[in-house]
Formats: C-alpha cells, structure tokens, sequence
C-alpha cells in the first residue's frame, strides 16, 4: 500500500514541469524527437505507424507526423472514446485534424475502429514518465494501456519523452503495458532490456 497515490503525485509534478516550460523548448524538442525517430531503422522500413497529435505541454510532434506523412508512411492517429479506448484515423496531413474531446486534437478521416492500432509498425506513444524498464505513466485514462494490449511483441512502441523524463523507476499496476523503448532529445532512441 506504501504506493498508493504515488502515481497522481509522480503525474502531477512531471505536468507541472511542462506546463513551465517555453512554447520554444517544446518545439525544440518536438524537432529533436523528431530527427532521432525519423533516423531509426524501424521508423525508416515502416509501411503504418501509429502516432499523436501533441496537445497541452507535450513535446511538439506536429513536424514529425507531417515528415513521415511526406515519407510516405501511412499515419494512424487515435480518437478518445467516452470510454477511454482509443479509436483509429489516418492523418492526411496538417489539414487533416480537428479539436476533439479532452483538448485533444483528432484526425478528421473516417475512424477505423480500435483494432487498428494492431496493424502499425510502429506506435508512437505519448507519456509523462517512463522507467528504464518500459513501464509507462500517462494522463490516467488508461488508454494506452488497453491500445498497446491489442499491439504484437514484435513491434516497436517508443514513447516520446522530454529529458528528465526517462526515470530509473515507476510504480507499475498490473494493467499497465509497457513500451518497449522511448525516445529523448538527449538520449535518443533508447530501447529497453
Ligand atoms: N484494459 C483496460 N480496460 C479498462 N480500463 C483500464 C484498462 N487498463 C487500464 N484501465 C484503467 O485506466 C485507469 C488509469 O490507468 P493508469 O493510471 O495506468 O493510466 P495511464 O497509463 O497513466 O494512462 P494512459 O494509458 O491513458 O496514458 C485505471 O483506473 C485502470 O483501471
Ligand atoms: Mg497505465
């Protein structure tokens, strides 16, 4: 029980050093992840990747869906559900997303259901925190908990992390899916034991 309320506290304080960050270190960033990702091997072979379009505090990816969309890859972004699950729309460029629920910002695309997800090569997730092992925390809906569930052990999930945010280690639930790598401007892509 010594854990309880250690996540909340761990989330609130990784927003609140976002939310004092420049709009110039978050586009900074959002350049920097986006040089590191679009340089991986696996990004590079990609046919479909799963991606997000940043909101709030989160390091920039407008840049980085609008490079892969240009390479040619085929770029699924997700729709908050009432639930919380996440539903699947091809991003056709910038033009292509409308806000939706929660302040978010969704493609406007015909949704694709929450299957999906399950067809990218990659998936991109966003985060708050991840530790050395993978385990992810989020905003708290839980979900990319119930995406990543549905995503095979082959395929790369890398969430996009500013520095600082790549700890040693986070409390875990069982529920909780952990990515296989993350990705800092930093450290780059960092790929998990
Ligand atoms: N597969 C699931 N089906 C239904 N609810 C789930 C599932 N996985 C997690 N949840 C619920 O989501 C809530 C939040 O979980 P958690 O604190 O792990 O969120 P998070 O991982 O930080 O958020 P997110 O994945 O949205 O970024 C929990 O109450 C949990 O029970
Ligand atoms: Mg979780």
């Amino acid at each position: 029980m010594s854990d309880m309320g250690a996540k909340p506290d761990l989330r609130a304080s990784h927003l609140a050093a976002r939310a004092a960050l420049e709009p110039s270190a978050r586009a900074a960033a959002g350049r920097s992840l986006r040089d590191h990702l679009l340089s991986a091997p696996e990004i590079e072979m990609a046919g479909t990747i799963a991606a997000y379009a940043s909101v709030g505090g989160e390091p920039d990816t407008r840049g980085l869906l609008f490079a892969l969309w240009k390479r040619g890859a085929y770029v699924l972004l997700p729709l908050l559900l009432p639930d919380g699950d996440l539903d699947w729309a091809s991003y056709e460029g910038p033009d292509s997303l409308a806000p939706g629920p929660r302040g978010t910002l969704e493609p406007t695309e015909p949704p694709r259901g929450p299957g999906a997800v399950a067809s990218a090569d990659v998936v991109l997730t966003p985060a708050v925190a991840v530790d050395r092992s993978g385990t992810r925390l989020g905003r708290g809906g839980g979900s990319y908990d119930r995406a990543l569930a549905r995503v095979g052990p082959a395929i790369l999930t890398v969430a996009l992390l500013y520095d600082g945010e790549l700890v040693d280690r986070l409390p875990a639930e069982p529920h909780d899916r952990r990515v296989r790598a993350a990705v800092t401007p930093s450290e780059g892509l960092v790929r998990f034991p």
